[in-house]
C-alpha cells in the first residue's frame, strides 16, 4: 500500500491500543497489531489459515445461505454468487481485483478494529478494511468483534453495487468531516442503521442489505418476522442520526430505504446544520416511535 497519502493525523498502534484498552476496561483486541503499518494494513497470510478454519468458514457460509434466499436483497445475493467464496476463507487479493474492476474499490487486510480516522480515510479512498482472523467454533452464532466472516461475507458483496459503493465512499468523507464538527456519535448511528442493519423495500417485500444482519445467525429471520416488538420505519436521515442503538441485542428499530439511490441522495446534504441542531437536544431511545411515524408492514 505505498500509494496511501500519509497524513500527520495518523494514529499510532500504541495510541490506538491504549485508547481501546481504556475504553474497554483493559480488554485487549484480538488481532495482531504488531505487524500493521501506519494505516493499520497487514498481509492476509492466506496460506496460514488451517483446514479447520476453512471448514468453519464453509459451515458459516452454508448456514447463512440456508437463511438468505428471499430475505437478502438481490444485489447482495447476485454479487455473493459471483465472488466464489463458498469453498473456504477467500484470498482478498482475488476478490479485490474483481471488485476494483466493478466499482473501483479494493479490499485491504487489517488486524481487527482500527481507529476511526484511519477507517474513514480508507473508505474515503474506496478501500474497505477486512479483518484477517476468523472467529472460534464456539462463536458460531455470535461474536462481539467483527471477524473475517462478518467483514468479507457481510460487507464486500454490497460494494459491487455502484450506488452503494459511492455511498460508502461518501460516508468516509462524511466521517472525516464529522470529526471536525463533533458529529461522530450522530454519524456512527447512520452507519449502524444502514450499512450494518439496513433493510430495503422491494416489490417482493422487505429485504436485508445490512452486513450485521447478513452475517448473523439469528437476526436474518428475526428482523423479517411479523409481530416482534421491533419497529420498521422508513429512513429519515435526521431521525436516524438522533437514534441510539443496541449493540448486544437484536435491533429495536430497523430503518427501511426504498432504493440505494434514495439513501445516496438523502445523505448528500450538508450534515453540519443537522449536527448543530441535534447537539442541543436529547437522543431518542432505540425503541422510539414518534407520533407522526407509521410502522411498515413486515
Ligand atoms: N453529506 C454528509 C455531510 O455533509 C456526509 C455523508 C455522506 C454522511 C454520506 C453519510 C453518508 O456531512
Ligand atoms: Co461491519
Amino acid at each position: 500500500m505505498d500509494n496511501i497519502n500519509t497524513n500527520n493525523m495518523t494514529v499510532s498502534n500504541e495510541e490506538f491500543l491504549a485508547t481501546v484498552a481504556e475504553k474497554s476496561h483493559g480488554a485487549a483486541l484480538r488481532g495482531d497489531y504488531e505487524h500493521a503499518d501506519s494505516h493499520y494494513v497487514v498481509k492476509q497470510h492466506w496460506q496460514a489459515y488451517t483446514e479447520a478454519e476453512h471448514d468453519l468458514w464453509r459451515a458459516l457460509y452454508q448456514r447463512q445461505m440456508s437463511l438468505l434466499p428471499g430475505r437478502a436483497c438481490d444485489e447482495f445475493i447476485d454479487a455473493l454468487h459471483k465472488m466464489n467464496a463458498a469453498d473456504g476463507i477467500p484470498e482478498f487479493e482475488k476478490t479485490s481485483r474483481e471488485l476494483f474492476a466493478a466499482t473501483g474499490w479494493t479490499i485491504i487486510a487489517v488486524p481487527g478494529l482500527i481507529p476511526e480516522l484511519t477507517f474513514f480515510e480508507h473508505l474515503a479512498n474506496r478501500r474497505f478494511p477486512v479483518t484477517v482472523w476468523l472467529r472460534k467454533p464456539e462463536e458460531f452464532n455470535y461474536i462481539v468483534e467483527p471477524d473475517v466472516f462478518h467483514d468479507f461475507f457481510g460487507h464486500v458483496p454490497m460494494l459491487f453495487n455502484p450506488v452503494f459503493a459511492d455511498y460508502m465512499q461518501l460516508y468516509g468523507k462524511g466521517g472525516l468531516k464529522a470529526m471536525q464538527l463533533g458529529g461522530l456519535e450522530q454519524l456512527a448511528r447512520l452507519y449502524w442503521y444502514t450499512v450494518e442493519f439496513g433493510l430495503i423495500n422491494t416489490p417482493q417485500g422487505l429485504r436485508i442489505y445490512g452486513a450485521g444482519i447478513l452475517s448473523s445467525g439469528g437476526e436474518v429471520e428475526y428482523c423479517l418476522t411479523p409481530g416482534t416488538s421491533s419497529r420498521h420505519i422508513h429512513l429519515d436521515i435526521q431521525r436516524c442520526l438522533n437514534t441510539l442503538y443496541k449493540i448486544d441485542t437484536y435491533q429495536e428499530t430497523y430503518f427501511v430505504i426504498n432504493s440505494f439511490q434514495e439513501l445516496f441522495d438523502g445523505t448528500a446534504a450538508d450534515f453540519a446544520p443537522y449536527y448543530e441542531k441535534l447537539k442541543q437536544g436529547q437522543a431518542l431511545p432505540a425503541n422510539t416511535l414518534l407520533p407522526d411515524e407509521t410502522e411498515l408492514l413486515v
